[in-house]
């Protein structure tokens, strides 16, 4: 029995929140692009019913394997796919899973990867420097450690951690090398800047830089939210939880800059930018969790949602419909019936 299967299950963060911003509607078709332990897909599907359809996406397969335990319930409206979300449109396209009515992102890594010995996410357990969502991706977070310059450790440390003291650590890291445990950093980053850190632990900014770089999770995201406006449909919603101020950051600046018009800079007396809105905010100000969810769930703590709609003319709508999908079942709204269940519960068995 692996650790992931021990340890206890992801508590999934602002699921009511993310559900009403999502506006999920029976008969709709939803993307979860961060598939985890499944509690977000469930509470999708089941305000789904009857005829909702979910795409599950995670790059970690274990997920996938957890998932299609969780969601075996549902299989005749799910379709599950080990990719990263940076494929998130040719994952569409493949399987005709377009347009679709709200896509969620609820970012980062889930407790079940946080708690597997194996992976090297925490600090608190020994483990080799992995930290990689995808077993199957090259790049190691030893890889970093043990052949970046000093100069490109410090770099990414300050600017994935936000971390203070990268200097000192990137110097003591190029000198101690090659580190190969979790425990083996997290104590020499612990040696360098002492406990100066209050409440987090000292290590806490190292590791999540390392994470952020293992995993490109800035690229890919800035990628994926461009391609997860071209699937929304008509007032369909895209919905963003993060966890850290580099990804809200990123979020928020993408949300309003896709909110607005003009985007040229205000020394430029006529417009040349041609930028037209392409969504409307839902939530002017962030929402994070209330206090009675940190105390159940203290992981919670740090969550911040964002969530827009997507502004589309139905009549434009109704030809990007007609041209993408093969399928002939386009209804009378520009909405494609739900009619593939068949099909989604074969592709659901096949993966
Ligand atoms: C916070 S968890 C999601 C938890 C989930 N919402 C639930 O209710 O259980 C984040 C998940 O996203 C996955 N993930 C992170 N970055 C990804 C990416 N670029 N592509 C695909 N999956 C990714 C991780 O492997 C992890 O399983």
């Amino acid at each position: 029995m692996t650790q992931m299967m021990l340890a206890p299950a992801h508590i999934p963060v602002l699921v009511e929140e993310a559900i009403g911003a999502l506006a999920v509607q029976p008969g709709g078709r939803y993307i979860d692009c961060t598939l985890g332990g499944g509690g977000h897909a469930t509470a999708i599907l089941e305000r789904s019913l009857p005829g909702g359809q979910l795409l599950g996406v995670d790059a970690d397969p274990e997920a996938i394997k957890i998932g299609r335990e969780r969601l075996e319930a549902y299989s005749g409206s799910v379709l599950l796919v080990n990719d990263n979300f940076v494929n998130l449109q040719a994952i569409c396209y493949k399987y005709d899973f377009l347009p679709v009515h709200g896509i969620l992102f609820d970012l980062g890594l889930s407790s079940l990867q946080l708690n597997d010995n194996g992976r090297g996410f925490s600090f608190q357990h020994d483990a080799s420097l992995d930290m990689r969502f995808n077993p199957g991706q090259e790049l190691t977070a030893a890889d970093i450690v043990n052949t970046y310059s000093e100069t490109e450790l410090a770099h990414l440390i300050r600017t994935y951690g936000e971390e203070g003291y990268s200097r000192p650590i990137a110097r003591r890291i190029v000198r101690e090398r090659p580190l190969e445990s979790t425990l083996q950093l997290a104590r020499m980053i612990e040696a360098v800047i002492g406990s100066r850190r209050g409440r987090i632990h000292p290590a806490t900014k190292t590791f999540q830089a390392l994470r952020i770089a293992v995993n490109q999770e800035l690229e890919y995201l800035e990628s994926a939210l461009r391609q997860a406006v071209d699937l929304l449909g008509f007032e369909g919603r895209l919905v963003v939880i993060s966890y850290h101020s580099l990804e809200d950051r990123l979020v928020k600046q993408y949300f309003r800059q896709e909110s607005k018009g003009c985007i040229c800079p205000p020394s430029v007396p006529t417009c040349v930018c041609g930028h037209t809105a392409s969504l409307r905010l839902i939530n002017k100000r962030v929402i994070v969790p209330s206090a009675v969810e940190v105390q159940i769930n203290p992981r919670s703590r740090s969550a911040k949602l964002r969530a827009a709609e997507r502004i589309i003319a139905q009549d434009e709508h109704y030809r990007i419909v007609e041209k993408l999908c093969s399928s002939t079942e386009v209804g009378a709204n520009g909405w494609r019936r739900p009619t593939l269940l068949k099909k989604l519960r074969q592709a659901f068995l096949a993966t």
